[in-house]
């Protein structure tokens, strides 16, 4: 990896959890960071943290599946930094319930900050991105998306959506020097996990030949290397980082 010195990356979702430690892991690799999330609060504190150490940093409220958020999260990088090198689709809700109790309200939650709050940050940037003439997006999917899983249509269908999106987009996007990958993780101990119960969460421990969830500090790093320089041959690559939950 050799470095994001002098490149500018958004994160959303950056407020806590994987986001967090993927702005943290860009900022340690020397980019500008935009600290993107619907917790504006959150996303302030965790600007702040950045520039205490001595990181350019920006939090930016937003909710990714509103057209003007995304818009204006574009518009207020361009504002603050004059350019935008990474963006890194990280936000995401989950939701738990059998198909036959999923309201329509539930399923159009998640698909809007899961799959379109994506196509709406990565349309917002790409502009400029091509406008440059490079450029890196990183979607965090889900391993979820490659499996499949019981009580989680929405979901599911989000993440599988997540991956084609970063195939059709890598594809679209390379003639411009753009690169499009996302990482499918699999469970990461964030607060996403909270509502696992724990009999479910010994089945799905069963099933992860490394035995156990992931920490952020396992994943934040591919995403940097995806987005930096280390990472030039990768696109529409979808990188499964599950501890042998998917091969
Ligand atoms: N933790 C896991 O087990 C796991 C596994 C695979 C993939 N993922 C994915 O990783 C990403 C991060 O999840 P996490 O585990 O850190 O969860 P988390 O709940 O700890 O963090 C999610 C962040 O996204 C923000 N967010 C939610 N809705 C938003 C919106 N509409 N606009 C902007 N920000 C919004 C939240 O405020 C929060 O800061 C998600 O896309 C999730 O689906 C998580």
């Amino acid at each position: 990896m050799t470095g994001l010195a002098g490149r500018v990356a958004v994160v959303t979702g950056a407020a806590r959890g994987i986001g967090r430690g993927i702005a943290e892991a860009l900022a340690a690799e020397g980019a500008s960071m935009v600290v993107a999330d619907v917790d504006a609060e959150g996303a302030e504190r965790v600007a702040e943290a950045l520039a205490g150490a001595g990181v350019q940093a920006l939090g930016v409220p937003v909710d990714v599946g509103v057209e003007v958020d995304a818009r204006r999260l574009a518009e207020t990088t361009l504002d603050a930094f004059g350019r935008v090198d990474v963006l890194v689709n990280n936000a995401g809700v989950a939701s738990s319930s059998p198909l036959i109790e999923t309201t329509l309200d539930e399923w159009n939650r998640v698909l809007a900050v899961d799959l379109t709050g994506v196509f709406l940050c990565s349309r917002a940037v790409a502009p400029t991105m091509i406008a440059q003439g490079s450029g890196v997006i990183v979607n965090v999917g889900s391993q979820l998306g490659l499996r499949g899983a019981p009580n989680l249509a929405a979901y599911c269908a989000a993440k599988a959506g997540v991956h084609g999106l970063t195939k059709a987009l890598a594809r679209e996007l390379a003639p411009h020097g753009i690169r499009v990958n996302a990482v499918a993780p699999g469970p990461v101990d964030t607060e996403i996990l909270v509502d696992v119960d724990a009999e479910t969460m010994a089945g799905i421990l069963a099933e992860i030949p490394l035995g156990r969830v992931a920490q952020v500090e396992e994943i934040a790093p591919i995403v940097a290397l995806l987005a930096s320089e280390g990472g030039t041959y990768f696109t529409g690559s979808v990188v499964n980082v599950s501890g042998g939950h998917v091969m």
